[in-house]
């Protein structure tokens, strides 16, 4: 009887869905559907506050703390000398409390006794400034003096709490990029020549023809001659391969680093502990591609300020103070996409310090982001921070306490109200609930190739064009269908049964074989859509010896005959569907084959009439070629719906801003926009909290048996 009770455990084990997921169980804090923590900082508060503090965390509801990722010179104050027994009393006082921990390694803040003995180690800025001490985002992760240093504190935290039950996870240092800095250090400039040679097998003539060096005399006779580079030091402009290169190096770099420390780690941690990382801001920091940490993290976290000034939001009176929505899907979706499961890692409770200016969140606000968070599938939600900092650079940024450490801030109760909420809610949700028919039929595939924006970026040829931008044209746009996301890599399955549509804007590099990957898809009933500038290039971001885009017109059936942009004052009109859109930065002229149709045609300009875009029946599938960048992300969003609804999925037509998820069960709208909308609710639904016209920062969650 043991042995077939054996048997079943190990069949349900290995057929489980997302096993690994499975194994690493989010529900250690008993069933909460969503587990919720807080960042606490015990190096800035007295000793006799601690056990005030994290049992106050623990009946505020909270389920775990964040700690350790700047601590590195309170836990080695001097070279050699560890002092463990701070974070041992900390970590006992969750444990007491029945609190878990996320512990991380102390990386992005090396003490004094370190950088000031080396300061090579520390970044050197495009203008040859080298950073200082007391800073973050400053050392180059690769410098050897530095690893040596690395490694020795985080084996000694590995080895000290790799088997400590109340230490669930490791985050592996903090947001890793580099800020807004490359680095053009000396080590920066050995660490990329030696990538060179690798790349180039050590021949210099393979580098001369990658990077096309017969341009102005650029050929190099040796690896040694060359220097990063440095638009600061060229200002008529640099060879934008040998700028794709670094992009691709900085990237490599960062993404070893955190191998680096998974390898150490794994070598020490309990199988149940899990790593992870927190990306941020993935626009913004773009020396950083997720995917090349994907074998090294059980699963990427994600990192998001909705209030960020940077970010966009849906405009209107009240857009600023509810944040960017579309931001923090896209954020989920795209960490969620690396390993198959996600959680946020850091969530405002409120004002920020660091934007141009800090708005205060709308009284709600923070409420809908939690419940986003949850639709968009999170697996935990952290905020950052429980207190308030009495002293530092972050003096001005919101806790869920305020100063006084005791009273709950505005956000803070929002915080507790909702993992109230959660709790409450939780009974309606069905963790094992199949898909909704509707929800699968709109299901896309993102396909993903950092180096196609850094490509575009490095070769603007219109310094308006934004790659990132285009990218969320296409992303807001599916968004606004209600489709959920996934982001895929070249060399993944692109499976038509799983993603019956396939979206991959502007991509510039291809080569013969993924043409092949997107051929076999359509043939196999999947639904492709490609954009402007696509398969112009090569993946050294040459532009093919052909006619411009040609390895692509078999494909989308149609030949792009050229492209046409204009001035920052000026618009010019798309004709779609009798509607008409504008656009400035990129325009390509389309002849279609006999059998392509034409979807949409310029309204104006010398060659009006001429196809924008164009549409065919390719095997069981189609591809949609939009050769458009519309200047509001009206005509992608007007031509996707079209699209989707003639390939048959059904989708929804939410307003701006306005989002519908599905997780667990359940159906969840949150609004950002500054007006009251109307959710696609069913008559049958059954209404769990909140309307069917959902106020702006309103949430509202339903369930369809
Ligand atoms: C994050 C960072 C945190 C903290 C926070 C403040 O980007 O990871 O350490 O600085 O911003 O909003």
């Amino acid at each position: 009887m043991k042995k077939v009770i054996w048997f079943i455990a190990l069949l349900l084990l290995f057929y489980a869905d997302g096993i690994f997921a499975q194994s690493i169980s989010f529900n250690w804090a008993g069933d909460s559907l969503l587990p919720v923590g807080v960042y606490y900082y015990p190096e800035h508060w007295p000793r006799q506050q601690w056990s005030r503090d994290i049992q106050r965390i623990r009946e505020l509801g909270f389920s775990f703390i964040h700690i350790g990722e700047f601590a590195w010179a309170q836990l080695e104050p001097e070279e050699g000398r560890f002092d463990f027994t701070w974070l041992d009393s900390c970590i006992l006082e969750a444990e007491k409390h029945g609190l878990k921990v996320i512990l991380c390694t102390p990386t992005p803040t090396p003490p004094a006794w370190l950088t000031v003995r080396y300061p090579e180690m520390l970044l050197v800025d495009e203008n040859g400034i080298q950073q200082q001490h007391g800073s973050r985002l400053h050392i180059n992760p690769t410098h050897p003096i530095f690893l040596k240093y690395a490694e020795r504190i985080v084996k000694a935290l590995a080895r000290r709490y790799g088997n400590n039950r109340t230490v669930i996870g490791w985050q592996i240092d903090n947001e890793p990029h580099l800020g807004t800095l490359y680095d053009y250090s000396e080590t920066a400039q050995r660490g990329f020549r030696q990538w060179l040679k690798e790349k180039y097998q050590n021949e210099i003539s393979r580098l001369n023809s990658a990077w096309g060096t017969a341009f102005w005399s650029q050929s190099y006779n040796n690896f040694d001659q060359i220097q990063i580079p440095n638009a600061r030091r060229a200002p008529q402009g640099v060879n934008p391969h040998a700028l794709l290169d670094f992009r691709r190096y900085t990237a490599d770099a960062l993404a070893s680093f955190i191998r680096f420390q998974s390898v150490i780690l794994r070598q020490y941690i309990s199988s149940w502990q899990w790593i992870t990382t927190n990306y941020a801001y993935y626009k913004f920091l773009p020396s950083v591609d997720l995917f090349r940490n994907q074998g090294d993290l059980d699963f990427a976290s994600h990192t998001m300020y909705l209030l960020s000034t940077y970010l966009d939001d849906a405009g209107g009176e009240l857009g600023f103070r509810l944040g960017s929505g579309l931001e923090l899907a896209f954020s989920s979706e795209f960490a969620r996409s690396i390993a198959g499961f996600t959680g946020i890692m850091e969530l405002q409770p409120g004002q920020i310090n660091w934007g141009k200016y800090n708005a205060q969140p709308l009284p709600g606000a923070v409420r809908m982001w939690l419940w986003h968070s949850f639709a968009l599938g999170d697996r935990f939600i952290c905020t950052y921070r429980y207190r308030q900092p009495l002293f530092g650079s972050e003096q001005t940024h919101k806790g869920i306490m305020e100063l006084d450490g005791m009273t709950l801030s505005r956000g803070g109760n929002e915080f507790v109200q909702t993992i109230a909420e959660i709790h409450d809610i939780a009974r309606f949700a069905r963790r094992e609930a199949p898909w909704p028919v509707d929800l699968k039929s709109r299901k896309t595939a993102f396909l993903w190739k950092q180096d196609n924006l850094w490509e575009q970026e490095a070769s603007k040829h219109n310094q308006e064009w934004d790659s990132w931008r285009h990218v969320y044209h296409y992303y807001a746009a599916l968004k606004s269908m209600g489709a959920p996301v996934t982001f895929i890599q070249e060399q993944d399955d692109y499976n038509v049964q799983e993603f019956p549509f396939l979206v991959a804007p502007a991509y510039s590099m291809v080569n013969a074989s993924v043409i092949y990957k997107w051929q076999r898809y359509v043939k196999d009933g999947g639904h492709l859509i490609l954009s402007c500038r696509s398969g112009q290039k090569d993946n050294h971001g040459h532009f093919h010896a052909t006619l411009l885009g040609e390895p692509l017109w078999e494909l989308i059936g149609a030949r792009i005959l050229d492209n046409d942009q204009l001035p920052s004052d000026r618009h010019g009109t798309v004709d779609f569907n009798g509607q008409h859109f504008k656009w400035r930065t990129w325009g390509e002229w389309l002849v279609p084959d006999a059998e392509t149709e034409v979807l949409a045609q310029y309204a104006d300009q010398f060659y009006a009439g001429t196809p924008a875009a164009v549409r065919r029946d390719y095997g069981a599938g189609s591809v949609t070629y939009i050769g458009v960048h519309s200047t509001d992300g009206k005509l992608e969003q007007a031509m996707l719906q079209s699209i989707f609804e003639q390939a048959g999925a059904k989708v929804l037509k939410l307003p701006d801003y306005v989002f519908v998820e599905w997780h667990d069960g359940l159906w969840v709208g949150v609004n950002y926009s500054s007006q009251a909308a109307v959710l696609p609710i069913p008559e049958s639904a059954n209404l769990i909290t909140g309307e069917k016209i959902i106020p702006p920062g309103g949430v509202t969650i339903w369930s369809v048996d």
